[in-house]
């Protein structure tokens, strides 16, 4: 019996349509909304869609305030930087205020930046009874996540991931490139009230097949244990035909 809560949309463009419909249904909550974005490649087809359907005007931008799980120590302009991405991609086609985008500074000094990326989600974010509090976890309405095909989610690698931390932002490397980034931590994005994998690609079938069957490689896998810890909170997974072509 698999424990994911998973739909599965035809090709990419409905998960990005169904996104999008999100979004708009947000913007209309007349608050306030604290959206994370995932890096890498995959929001790139979310960002473009965003940009040129009609979504572009019809969502109410200035209601949302958009952050990222993770961001690679390179400078915004850098094309491996998540920022300029969205900023490339959405951003720069849409009317959105610019205290909305709450980038990370991936050009400054990654322990300095830690440390101001952490008060900035305290001072700005709500914790699940809406309360601005220093003490309490910032509550992210809705918080986009990514998966590596090693099972990373945001910079949070396999046995590289502290699970027990109540720090809400760390400094992380990439296993492999051994590039700094700055990542929320697992005690963060757990206190979410929605979390939305987006996998896209044959590339992540048998990761997600892994996860799906509670194989015992899967116990490593952040993208299996970072969930919403809240019984009312969503965590579910958007993927489409290629990727979930080898669950049942
Ligand atoms: C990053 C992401 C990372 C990403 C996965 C999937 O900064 O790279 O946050 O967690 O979401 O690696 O990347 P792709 O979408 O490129 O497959």
């Amino acid at each position: 019996m698999s424990n994911m809560n998973y739909r599965v949309f035809d090709d990419s463009q409905q998960v990005v349509e169904a996104l999008a419909q999100s979004l708009l249904e947000y913007s209309e909550m007349g608050r306030p909304i604290h959206i994370s974005l995932s890096g890498g490649s995959t929001p790139s087809q979310l960002f473009s869609y965003l940009a040129n359907a009609d979504y572009a005007t019809r969502i109410q931008w200035q209601n949302l305030h958009f952050w990222w799980g993770d961001e690679r120590c390179v400078a915004p302009d850098n094309e491996q930087s998540n920022y300029g991405q969205a900023k490339a991609l959405l951003f720069d086609h849409i009317q959105i205020p610019a205290e909305n985008i709450h980038r990370i500074r991936g050009e400054d000094f990654v322990a300095g930046e830690v440390i101001r990326f952490t008060e900035e989600m305290y001072d700005t974010i709500p914790d699940s009874e809406g309360q601005l509090d220093q003490g309490k976890t910032p509550a992210f309405d809705w918080i986009l996540l990514g998966m590596g095909t090693d099972g990373h989610t945001a910079s949070l690698f396999p046995g590289k991931t502290d699970y027990e931390t109540t720090e809400i932002a760390t400094i992380a490397s990439h296993p492999e490139s051994h590039q700094f980034r700055v990542s929320k931590t697992a005690h963060l994005l757990k206190n979410a009230k929605r979390i939305t994998y987006l996998v896209l690609g044959a590339s992540k079938a048998s990761v997600l097949k892994e996860i799906a069957d509670n194989a015992p490689a899967a116990e490593a896998y952040p993208a299996a244990k970072v969930r919403c810890e809240k019984q009312a909170d969503t965590t579910e997974w958007y993927l489409d035909s290629e990727a979930a072509q080898e669950l049942a």
